[in-house]
C-alpha cells in the first residue's frame, strides 16, 4: 500500500501558497494579517467571516468555527480523502509526488494465509461437503453473483482440513494460530468447522478475518467470528467499509446496519454505500473511519428493542463526534434484509430519504413509556426534553423545540427557556447571527494557551516552565502532543501540527484550537496574565482534589498532611 510520507506532506505544504490555493476556490481580500472572503462552508452572504492566514498556512471561520490548513481544506471542498487532497495540492503547485513505498511486512504471511483460506472455503462451497450449505444461501435468496461478490463461502466439516492444507503450503503454524484460521487444543484444529463464511476486510480492502454462520437448526452461536488477533479487531472494522466508502463519498451518506447479511442484501439491490457494524458498538476507531469520508450518516439497526438502543447509543457518540445523522427505523420487518426481500427497493430508498433527525428520534423515545394526557408525565418529558436541548450546542435547534414544546402542551416559552443553561461564552462575544461556540472560561484558556504554543517555540518553552500541565485531560493530551511534535523535529507549526494530528482521535479538538487564530493577539503581559489565571484554576482543582479525598481517609496523620497541603497551595496563591 503506497503511503505519502509526514515529512513529503510537510515539503508540499511548504511549498503551497494557502492564499492562491484557497483563493481558487473563495474570493479572498487582505485585511490586517488575514485574508477574508465568504465562507464556503456555511450560507455566508452577508459578511465574510472566512479567514486564512498566510504566514501560519491555516483557515478558519469565526462563524461556522470550520479550520485547518491547506489538505483539510480540499478535502472539505472537494470531498476527497486526505491523502487525495495532498494529491491535489501538489497538482496545483507542480510538486512531484514520489510515493514511498512502505510495505507493512510483519504481518504479511498472516494477510496472504487468510487470502488462500477464504479461496480455499469459496471453492468448497461449491464442492458437496457445502451442498448443504448452499440449499440454505438459496433458500435465503442469496444468488451466486452475491456469493462470488463477497466471497462468500464454506468451512469444511473435518476437525484439520484448512490447518493441514496452510501447512503443507508451508505456512508457519503460529502464523495460522495469531491470525485465528487454527486453535490449539490438544492438537491444532480448524476454527471454523462446518460454517458458511465470509471473509472480513479491513479498510484497505485486505482480508483480516471471518465471520461464520450455521446454516442447519442446531444449538451452537449462530455465528462465530475471528477472535481479536493483531490485524483483526471488531472495534476497527466495518463490515464491507472498503467497497463503501468511494460510493459513500459519490452520494453524500453511508448507511450503517447491524448484520453483515442485512449490508449484503442492502448492497445487492445497488445501494453500495452501506457498512456493518457486525454486532458490536460503535468505538472511536469507528469514529475515525467514519470522519475519514466526511459525510452524513444514516444509521438503520434492527426493528427490535435491542436495535432502538443501539440507535440511541451509536447515535450518541456518532453525533458527539460532531458527525451529520439521520435515523431510519424501518417497519413491518426484522431487519433490512427481511425488509427487501419483501418490500421494493423504491420503498427503501423512500424510507433511507424519510430517514428523521437524532434529536427527533429522541423525542420520540422520550415519550414511548409515557402518558401525555397526564400532567406528570408531560412534566418528566418535558424536563427530558429540555435537558437533551442542554446537551445541544445548536440555539437554531433550541428555539425551533422551545417553540414546538410551548405550542404542544401551552407552556409559556420563557419558563421553557430559562430552563436552558447559559454557559459562559469567555472572553470573546459572538456576533449577532454566528454560531456561538458554549464554551466554558476554563477550556478557553486551555485553547488560546495552546495556540500560542503551536505558534512559537518561546510558548512552549514557557508552558513547560510555568505549567507543565492542564487541567483538562483532552487539552493536557493535547498539549503532550505539541510537546512529542517539538521534540520530534524541533520546530513547530501550526499547519504541520494538523496533518501530524490527521489520524489522531483528538484530530477535532485540535482544530478548535485553530480557532483563536481571530482572536485579537495578546501582548507578553497579557499572556502572562492568562497563565497566571491558569496557575489558579489549576491550584483550584488541586484543592477540590484534595478536599474530596480529606473526605475518604479516616487516619489523622492523613488528614493533617491533606489540610496542610491546602493551606499551602492558598497561601502560594496569596502571595504570588
Ligand atoms: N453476531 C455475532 N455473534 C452472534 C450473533 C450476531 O457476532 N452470536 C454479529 C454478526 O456479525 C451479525 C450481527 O451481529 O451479523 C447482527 O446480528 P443479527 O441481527 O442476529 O444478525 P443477522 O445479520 O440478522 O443474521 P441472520 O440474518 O443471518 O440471522
Ligand atoms: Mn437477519
Amino acid at each position: 500500500m503506497p503511503v505519502i510520507s509526514k515529512e513529503t506532506i510537510n515539503d508540499i505544504q511548504r511549498q503551497a501558497n494557502i492564499v492562491d490555493i484557497v483563493g481558487q476556490y473563495v474570493t479572498l481580500e487582505k485585511r490586517g494579517k488575514n485574508y477574508f472572503g465568504l465562507c464556503p462552508f456555511h450560507n455566508d452572504v452577508n459578511n465574510p467571516s472566512f479567514c486564512v492566514n498566510e504566514e501560519k498556512k491555516i483557515f478558519t471561520c469565526f462563524s461556522c468555527h470550520k479550520s485547518g490548513n491547506v489538505f483539510t481544506f480540499i478535502e472539505e471542498r472537494e470531498n476527497v480523502s486526505f491523502i487525495e487532497a495532498v494529491k491535489i495540492v501538489s497538482d496545483k503547485i507542480g510538486y512531484e509526488l514520489k510515493l514511498d513505498i512502505k510495505q507493512n511486512t510483519q504481518y504479511e504471511a498472516h494477510y496472504e494465509a487468510l487470502d488462500l483460506a477464504s479461496r480455499f472455503y469459496q471453492n468448497n462451497l461449491h464442492s458437496s461437503d457445502g451442498k448443504e450449505a448452499r440449499e440454505y444461501l438459496k433458500n435465503r435468496g442469496i444468488n451466486e453473483d452475491i456469493i462470488d461478490e463477497f466471497a462468500i463461502g464454506f468451512a469444511p466439516k473435518g476437525t484439520d482440513t484448512i490447518t493441514k492444507m496452510l501447512l503443507n503450503k508451508d505456512f508457519d503454524e503460529n502464523v495460522l494460530l495469531e491470525s485465528g484460521i487454527t486453535n490449539r487444543g490438544n492438537s491444532l484444529y480448524d476454527t471454523f468447522r462446518n460454517r458458511i463464511t465470509f471473509p472480513i476486510h479491513n479498510d484497505k480492502g485486505r482480508i483480516v478475518g471471518f465471520s461464520a454462520r450455521i446454516y442447519q437448526k442446531i444449538d451452537e452461536a449462530k455465528y462465530i467470528n475471528t477472535r481479536e488477533t493483531p490485524i483483526f479487531k471488531k472495534g476497527e472494522i466495518l463490515f464491507n467499509y472498503h467497497r463503501a466508502q468511494g460510493e459513500a463519498r459519490k452520494n453524500k451518506y453511508l448507511l450503517i446496519v447491524e448484520g453483515q447479511l442485512d449490508a449484503i442484501r442492502i448492497y445487492s439491490v445497488g445501494i453500495k454505500n452501506v457498512v456493518a457494524t457486525m454486532g458490536t458498538a460503535l468505538t472511536s476507531d469507528h469514529i475515525n473511519l467514519l470522519k475519514k469520508l466526511n459525510v452524513k450518516i444514516v444509521l438503520c439497526m434492527d426493528n427490535d428493542q435491542a436495535g432502538e438502543k443501539a440507535s440511541l447509543a451509536n447515535g450518541e457518540i456518532i453525533e458527539s463526534a460532531g458527525i451529520p445523522l439521520s435515523i431510519l427505523r424501518i417497519s413491518g420487518a426484522k431487519d433490512p434484509d427481511e425488509y427487501l426481500l419483501n418490500n421494493s427497493v423504491e420503498a427503501f430508498k423512500d424510507a433511507i430519504d424519510n430517514a428523521i433527525t437524532f434529536f427527533d428520534f429522541k423525542m420520540n423515545y422520550l415519550k414511548k413509556d409515557k402518558n401525555l394526557d397526564k400532567v406528570d408525565d408531560v412534566s418528566r418529558y418535558i424536563n427530558q426534553v429540555i435537558a437533551e436541548l442542554n446537551k445541544n450546542k445548536d440555539d437554531v435547534l433550541i428555539n425551533l423545540t422551545i417553540n414546538r414544546l410551548s405550542e404542544e402542551y401551552g407552556i409559556d416559552k420563557n419558563v421553557l427557556l430559562n430552563k436552558i443553561i447559559k454557559v459562559d461564552t469567555g472572553i470573546i462575544e459572538p456576533k449577532k447571527g454566528e454560531i456561538k461556540r458554549r464554551i466554558s472560561k476554563i477550556d478557553k484558556y486551555c485553547e488560546i494557551i495552546l495556540y500560542y504554543m503551536l505558534n512559537d517555540i518561546k510558548y512552549i518553552k514557557l508552558y513547560e516552565q510555568e505549567l507543565s500541565y492542564l487541567p483538562i485531560d483532552l487539552y493536557n493530551e493535547i498539549a503532550n502532543d505539541i510537546l512529542a511534535f517539538y521534540i520530534k523535529y524541533n520546530y513547530i507549526s501550526i499547519a504541520d501540527f494538523i496533518t501530524y494530528e490527521i489520524e489522531g482521535e483528538r484530530y477535532d479538538d485540535v482544530l478548535k484550537v485553530i480557532d483563536h487564530m481571530i482572536d485579537q493577539e495578546l501582548s507578553d503581559e497579557e499572556y502572562i496574565v492568562l497563565m497566571g489565571k491558569m496557575k489558579s484554576l489549576i491550584d483550584e482543582k488541586k484543592i477540590e482534589e484534595l478536599k474530596m479525598k480529606l473526605k475518604t481517609v479516616s487516619d489523622i496523620n492523613e488528614k493533617l498532611k491533606i489540610t496542610n497541603e491546602i493551606a499551602r497551595i492558598k497561601k502560594k496563591d496569596v502571595l504570588e
